[in-house]
């Protein structure tokens, strides 16, 4: 939900505004020999001020997202809340009615974004970990359901939105998905954190935090 709301919209909406506030004279954009050099200084200022704005917006965002994992603590707890986060999403998607095609769409586009982050961080880190630690299996068996959690939201976004297939599609990726959370919650999670020590751990938090960063 966080992630929908970034304030992105308006802080793109005030970049946009900045270009065209000092942009001015828009036929000395269009001169055929670019302008003088003056205007195009100012064009390019303005392009690199909205640019600006654009990358803050853009870190606040991230900020956002990374302030949920770093406020949840270790490694494990983070992915837990973002594994209640995921669901939380589906079972707004699953309230939804056949004639709430836009609500659809956009909750799974946020829930697309959201498992996109949470599976480059287990992917990335937490699954070589568990390799590492003598979970070659089982960190297999995670990176195939993952596969499957894409497959899942494929169909989704292939289904016409307002298609009664959409809820019975949804019911089983739901069912899945929280198989493999639990799998990973009450199993696989806990018996790693035990087998490392502190310091393992706290780098795994940070290096998951990392990778979350990247594509928050
Ligand atoms: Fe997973
Ligand atoms: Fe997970």
């Amino acid at each position: 939900m966080t992630i929908q709301k970034v304030g992105s919209a308006a802080d793109y909406q005030s970049s946009a505004t900045v270009t065209k506030a000092d942009d001015g004279n828009k036929s000395k954009k269009k001169s055929p020999d670019g302008g003088s050099g003056a205007s195009s200084g100012a064009v390019l200022g303005a392009a690199a001020a909205g640019l600006a704005v654009g990358l803050a917006a853009n870190l606040g965002r991230k900020a956002m997202v990374q302030g949920v994992s770093v406020a949840a603590g270790s490694w494990d707890q983070a992915l837990a809340t973002e594994h209640k986060m995921a669901l939380k999403i589906m079972d707004a998607l699953a309230a939804t009615e056949n004639k709430q095609k836009v609500k659809r769409s956009t909750l799974l586009m946020t829930l697309k974004h959201a498992l996109m982050k949470h599976a480059v961080q287990e992917e990335n880190v937490i699954y070589p970990a568990l390799r590492d630690s003598g979970n070659t299996e089982a960190a297999d068996h995670l990176n195939h359901d993952h596969g499957y959690v894409k497959q899942y939201l494929y169909e989704l976004e292939n289904l016409p939105k307002d298609s009664p297939k959409f809820l019975t599609t949804l019911a089983d990726f739901r069912r899945d998905i929280e198989k493999h959370i639990r799998e990973e919650e009450d199993d696989l999670y806990p018996k790693m954190k035990a087998s490392l020590d502190a310091a393992t751990n706290k780098k795994l938090t940070l290096m998951m935090n990392k990778e979350g960063f990247k594509v928050a």
